[in-house]
């Protein structure tokens, strides 16, 4: 008898402990998904390339396509959603909000080419200098610690050319959005950032 007890124990513990083991196993997302399939929607987000007849173009919007995805433009200018970019209904739509300490708050803007609310009457120039230089065709400049454009200086030009023509590919989306409010742009070059409460870039007192 003891020794039936005694396997029975034996038999429930290894059967616990294989519970657990299959329960670690199939909780997601650790197993069932892929931490690259996390981010697969973003980088097969946006247009139907394949629908573009001409072969030179549509290998300079699949590049530019690539550099979008990985220079995060996707991650920045997707319209926010409870769980993050809304890149399936408002895909470069713009609207992520970001304040900054000493500048203000900054609200990405809308990059579809959209005519009036997007980059659709921008030219490819001024697109461009954007990403060179960070200056807006308004005259005002987006900050690089904010939008990491002072990285994407280094873009040879052809591959701006690639960005500036996909991004001419994307479904408009009607999406007002304000310019940024309140902003004390003292020093453009100055780097500012809100590290904990210390503003390391201030003036010595
Ligand atoms: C970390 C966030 C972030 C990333 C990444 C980012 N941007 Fe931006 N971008 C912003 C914000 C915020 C603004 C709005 C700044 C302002 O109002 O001056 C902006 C503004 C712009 C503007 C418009 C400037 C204007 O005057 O209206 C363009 C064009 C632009 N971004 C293109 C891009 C492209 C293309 C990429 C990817 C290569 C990209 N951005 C990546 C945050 C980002």
């Amino acid at each position: 008898m003891k020794r039936i007890l005694a396997w029975l124990g034996v038999v429930v513990v290894v059967l616990a402990a294989a519970g657990f083991v299959a329960f670690l196993y199939f909780i997601p997302p650790f197993t069932l998904v892929k931490p690259e399939e996390f981010s697969r929607p973003m980088g097969t987000a946006g247009p139907d390339l394949t629908k573009i007849s001409d072969p030179t173009e549509r290998m300079l919007a699949e590049r530019g396509h690539y550099l979008v995805t990985l220079g995060s433009c996707s991650d920045c200018h997707s319209t926010p959603g409870p769980q993050g970019p809304r890149i399936g209904d408002m895909y470069l739509a713009g609207g992520f909000k970001a304040t900054r300490k000493g500048h203000g708050t900054y609200v990405s803007s809308n990059l579809t080419s959209d005519q009036a609310t997007g980059i659709g009457s921008w030219t490819d120039e001024d697109l461009k200098r954007v990403l060179r230089s960070g200056q807006s065709p308004d005259g005002t400049s987006v900050p690089g610690h904010l939008m990491p454009w002072p990285a994407y200086s280094h873009l040879t030009d052809e591959d701006l050319h690639a960005i500036v023509v996909y991004l001419r590919r994307t479904a408009p989306i009607v999406h007002a959005i304000p310019k940024a409010t309140e902003a004390s742009f003292t020093d453009p070059t100055a780097y500012e950032e809100d590290y904990a409460g210390v503003d390391y870039a201030a003036p010595p007192k």
